[in-house]
C-alpha cells in the first residue's frame, strides 16, 4: 500500500463545460470527489494523502472562479471537520496563508487543532500552493535531506493526475524524487473510490528501484 499518496485534481471545468454549466459546478462536483476518496482512502489505509486544491498561479484565473473555489475549500474546512474528527482524519493545510481571504484563516487554524488527534489518515489540502515556494522557504533553514523533508513532508510513493494531463504544474517536486506515476483521463468530479483502488493495484505492480538493480 503507497504510504502517501498526492493527487492533481484536474478536470472540474472540462467537466463542467462539457455539460454547459458553468465551471463553478465543477468544482462543487470537485468537493464531492474529494468526500468521497477521502473516505476511501481512510478504509484502504493509506496513511497520507495530499491533495492539490489551489495553486499560486490560480489565482490568474477570473475572480468569480476564484471567489468559487475559496467558497468551497470555506465550506468544506466548516462542514466536514466533525466527520475528520470522528473518522480519526488529520487535517493540514499547506500552501501560502497570507493571500487567503481573512476569515479563511481561523477556520483553517481550528480545523487542524480540531483534528490534530487524528491518526488513521493525514490530510493534507494545498492551497495557495507552489512547490517551488515551499522549497525555497524550507531551504532558508534546511541544510540536510532529513530536514528538507522534516520541513516540506514525506516523500509521495504515488502521485495521481486526473484529465489527461501528464505534468507536475509546481506539486511536490522535491518530495516526487522517487514517486510512481499514474496518469487517468478522467475529470476529478468522476474520480471515485474505484479509480483509487485502480490507481493503487497500479502502483502495487510496479517495481520500485530506487537506482539499484532489480531485486533477484
Ligand atoms: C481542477 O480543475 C481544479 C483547480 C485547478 C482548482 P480545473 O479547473 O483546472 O479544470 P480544467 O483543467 O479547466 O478542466
Ligand atoms: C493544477 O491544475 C492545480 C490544481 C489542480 C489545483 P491546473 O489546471 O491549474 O494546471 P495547468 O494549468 O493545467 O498546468
Ligand atoms: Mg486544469
Amino acid at each position: 500500500m503507497p504510504r502517501h499518496v498526492a493527487i492533481i485534481m484536474d478536470g472540474n471545468g472540462r467537466w463542467a463545460t462539457a455539460r454547459s454549466l458553468p465551471r463553478a459546478a465543477g468544482h462543487r462536483q470537485g468537493a464531492q470527489a474529494v468526500r468521497r476518496t477521502v473516505t476511501a482512502a481512510c478504509e484502504l489505509g493509506v496513511g497520507t494523502l495530499t491533495l492539490y486544491a489551489f495553486s499560486s498561479d490560480n489565482w490568474k484565473r477570473p475572480r468569480a472562479e476564484v471567489t468559487a473555489l475559496m467558497m468551497l475549500f470555506r465550506r468544506y474546512l466548516v462542514q466536514e471537520i466533525e466527520e475528520c474528527r470522528r473518522e480519526g482524519v488529520r487535517l493540514s493545510v499547506i500552501g501560502r496563508r497570507d493571500r487567503l481571504p481573512a476569515d479563511l484563516i481561523p477556520l483553517i487554524e481550528s480545523a487542524e487543532s480540531t483534528t490534530m488527534a487524528g491518526n488513521r489518515l493525514h490530510l493534507r489540502l494545498a492551497v495557495d500552493y507552489s512547490s517551488r515556494d515551499a522549497i525555497l522557504a524550507a531551504a532558508v533553514h534546511a541544510r540536510t535531506r532529513e530536514e528538507m523533508t522534516a520541513a516540506l513532508g514525506p516523500d509521495v510513493d504515488l502521485l495521481i493526475r486526473t484529465a489527461g494531463e501528464q505534468r507536475l504544474s509546481d506539486y511536490l517536486l522535491w518530495e516526487c524524487a522517487y514517486a510512481e506515476f499514474c496518469f487517468t483521463d478522467q475529470l476529478w468530479p468522476d474520480f471515485n473510490r474505484g479509480s483509487l483502488e485502480a490507481a493503487i493495484a497500479d502502483f502495487q505492480g510496479r517495481e520500485r528501484r530506487f537506482g539499484a538493480v532489480p531485486a533477484a
